[in-house]
């Protein structure tokens, strides 16, 4: 893989919308959706797959996902808050837990996502025990 193809241009670093970006991405024979925000530490990417009971948190309320304040990112299903920066659960169900990030760089302007980073869904499925 070239370096080219491994670095997925998202959208320019200046153009992250408040509320966030998603957009999709292919994991294995899969189609996942992820989410990249600016937060005080930087930008961000997470799996949009809240670590309760692995739905996407905007699963009731599609492209939501920040709260009406914006200081955590909110599981629509059940209410499972993170905080945007390193993706912790600080309450909900699933509180204690991190959000699975997803590796980006920033390159000549643009939110780059490592498509040789990316989760395989299927790594350890049917091998035994
Ligand atoms: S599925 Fe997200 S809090 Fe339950």
């Amino acid at each position: 893989m070239s370096e080219d193809q491994r670095w997925r241009p998202l959208i320019g670093e200046d153009e992250i919308p408040e509320g966030g970006f998603a957009f999709a991405y292919q994991a294995g024979p899969f189609t996942e959706t992820g989410i990249l925000l600016r937060t005080a530490e930087g930008v961000r990417a997470w799996r949009n797959l809240c670590r309760h009971l692995s739905v996407p948190l905007d699963h009731a309320d599609q492209g939501r996902f920040l709260t009406s304040d914006r200081r955590h990112l909110v599981c629509s299903q059940h209410g499972a808050l993170y905080r945007p920066e390193d993706g912790l659960c600080v309450a909900g169900p699933c509180r204690g837990v991190t959000l699975r990030p997803l590796q980006i760089a920033v390159r000549q302007g643009w939110v780059c996502l490592d498509t040789s980073s990316l989760p395989d869904p299927l790594a350890g499925f049917g091998t035994t025990p």
